[in-house]
């Protein structure tokens, strides 16, 4: 297709506001699906995304579209909807020259649709404003079209307005795209260059990888470059989703589809990367890499130690289709063998522990989340840490936390819950804005600890799940952080120490403290539970001893119940940790890392 007759867009919404059901109903407007072939939401292929309402990895579909009597061929690249997911959002948009802002009419624009807004304007994408729901009773269409027009700098008139569940107003906004959304332009003659904005493990085929094409050609059988590695792939197909996966003759300037050079890992194709000839490569990539880089890292055992090994194979394979996911193996004193793993946030963890528990079976426990600390001592060495129970004892200098920017966008009532909420987590505030009277954006400093510490369940239920969060990694500061650690009978218990701001250290080692009282079994002895700064104890509990083992109740009298109550404990014994001389269930230590 000729480069004047393509269109690239994506659509831009938050979760729920129907990004899927509109992308169903262009699918069968522009006569790619039909009705009766629909599977219900056809984009979101993965069975997580689809039970979890979300989308996770972004894939394009082509679809024919006549306008003035002109056959184009509009490219619809979907954007994963939330903020672990940030950068490759960035990557799809830069595969596009327009994005639809969908809003569900009866909610408004939420604080991740805002970020990723800003993300596509300053990309100078043409943005085209649209209403959704506008068949629900509750839509309020005047009231968000004055927001988002205010937002967007349009006349509130320049809102288009559609229902992709009944297709009212759908194909207006096909026409529109027709119309607003440039061209693509790029140099035909030129060595090729092409964007990855995706890239999906496929069990059959190994890596498909989506593209978009900026300059020059790209043809089957050609031999290709990734530009970051210098990597040589020979193209083994090369095509285009229509929905389905449709080999072409080769893609040309602006054109969008995918390939496959039979690589297994989708590391040896990354999102971000710029795709070029092997023979005649070009001078110059395209710019915008940037390797994923894990954020927040836990900790994951199987609950039976038996399973480490599907737990290994497990992540073996789900590497392959996910980039940031990295793992090293772990081994604890409370929870056995497992594995200390990275990831983009909250969310891919959840997602990652999800699929682990679901796909292989497998049931896990998972230390507390912990950000990657940097530790500078006072000799002048600088550690990494990722893992609490690692933090360097002797002379530290100075430890460095990442922070990220924060934006919270929330009815005006909550602005002094969300205030509070955020100087309790050690928030700077950077602005606050109105999008309307009624609502209002504010902007924090926050330092990623404080945010993957359940910042967004207080936030939701301070503010009746009316507020919506997004956040950017805004680089490290200074802060007075100390590592806590837990002991019993003088033993750490690994997997309970925790990096915490001096100010919250003694809270912290109360509650563990208090807690593992509480859970641990009274022992022949007097076992102390205590919490600790070094060699410094800032709380102290302890569990009393018991004088009378399991078989004095049993007088000596009756045998058989006497043999069932060894069997049992020697079954028992087999989840038994030992610390130091402490004999504790496995359960035990779960229900102190799961408590709320
Ligand atoms: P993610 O995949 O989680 O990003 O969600 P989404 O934005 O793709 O939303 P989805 O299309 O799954 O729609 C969310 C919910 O809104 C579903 O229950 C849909 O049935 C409903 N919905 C979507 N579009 C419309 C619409 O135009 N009108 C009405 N009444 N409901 C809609």
């Amino acid at each position: 297709t000729a480069p004047a007759l393509l269109r690239n867009f994506s659509i831009i919404a938050h979760i729920d506001h129907g990004k899927s059901t509109l992308a169903d109903r262009m699918l069968q407007i522009t006569g790619v699906v039909d009705e009766r072939a629909m599977r219900a939401q056809y984009l979101d292929r993965m069975d997580i995304e689809r039970e979890r309402g979300i989308t996770i990895k972004s894939q394009a579909v082509r679809m024919p579209w006549t306008v003035d009597g002109r056959a184009h061929a509009l490219n619809m690249i979907d954007t994963p909807g939330h903020v672990d997911f940030t950068y490759e959002v960035s990557r799809s948009l830069a595969a596009c020259e327009g994005a639809v802002l969908l809003v569900d009419a009866s909610q408004g624009i939420e604080a991740q649709t805002l970020a990723n807004l800003y993300l596509a304007m300053e990309g100078d994408l043409e943005i085209i404003p649209v209403l959704n729901k506008i068949d629900l009773p509750a839509a309020q269409p005047e009231r968000y079209a004055e927001e988002i027009a205010g937002l967007v700098g349009c006349d509130p008139a320049d809102v288009l307005r559609v229902s992709g569940k009944t297709g009212e107003g759908v194909p207006e906004l096909l026409d529109r795209i027709v119309q607003r959304v440039p061209a693509p332009v790029g140099d035909p003659d030129a060595p090729a260059r092409a964007m990855i904005f995706d890239s999906v493990y496929d069990t059959y085929r190994g890596v498909v990888t989506y593209v978009r094409v900026v300059d020059g050609h790209l043809d089957p059988r050609q031999r290709i470059a990734m530009m970051s590695t210098r990597a040589t792939h020979e193209l083994l197909e090369i095509g285009v989703s229509s929905p389905e996966p449709t080999p072409s003759k080769g893609l040309g300037v602006g054109e969008v589809g995918y390939l496959i050079t039979g690589v297994k890992d989708v590391r040896q194709s990354r999102v971000g990367d710029t795709v070029t000839d092997a023979v005649k490569p070009a001078k110059d990539d395209l710019g915008g890499y940037r390797d994923p880089r894990p954020m927040v890292f836990s900790g994951l055992f199987p609950l039976d130690g038996s399973d480490y090994p599907v737990l290994r194979d497990a992540l073996d394979k789900l590497k392959l289709n996910d980039a940031a996911l990295v793992y090293e193996p772990e081994t604890s004193v409370a929870l056995g063998f497992g594995f200390r793993c990275g990831f983009l946030g909250l969310l891919h963890l959840e997602i990652v522990r999800e699929r682990l528990e679901r796909e292989f079976d497998l049931d896990l426990i998972s230390t507390a989340p912990s950000v990657v600390y940097e530790v500078r001592m006072d000799d002048g060495a600088v550690v990494s840490v990722t893992n609490p129970s690692e933090f360097p004892e002797g002379k530290v200098g100075e430890v460095r936390e990442p922070v990220v920017k924060a934006t919270v966008l929330a009815p005006s009532d909550y602005i002094g819950a969300v205030m509070e909420l955020c100087q309790s987590r050690r928030g700077e505030m950077l602005g606050m804005d109105y999008l309307s009277p009624e609502r209002v954006e504010l902007r924090y400093q926050l330092p990623l600890a404080e945010i993957v510490f359940d910042f967004f369940d207080q936030l939701k239920s301070k503010t009746k799940g009316y507020a919506s969060l997004d956040y950017e990694p805004a680089g490290d500061q200074a802060a007075d952080l100390v590592k806590v650690d837990v002991l019993l009978q003088g033993e750490k218990v690994d997997a309970f120490s925790a990096i915490v701001h001096k100010d919250k250290a003694y809270p912290y080692g109360t509650m563990m403290a208090g807690r593992l009282q509480k859970l641990i079994p009274r022992q022949q002895f007097e076992v102390p539970v205590q919490a600790a700064i070094g060699a410094r104890v800032i709380a102290r509990e302890t569990v009393r001893a018991i004088r009378k083992d399991v078989l004095s109740k049993c007088y000596g009298g009756d045998i058989t119940r006497k043999r069932k109550l060894l069997e049992k404990q020697k079954e028992g014994k087999k989840r038994m940790k030992m610390v130091g001389r402490v004999e504790v269930p496995q359960e035990a230590f779960i229900a102190a890392l799961t408590a709320d």
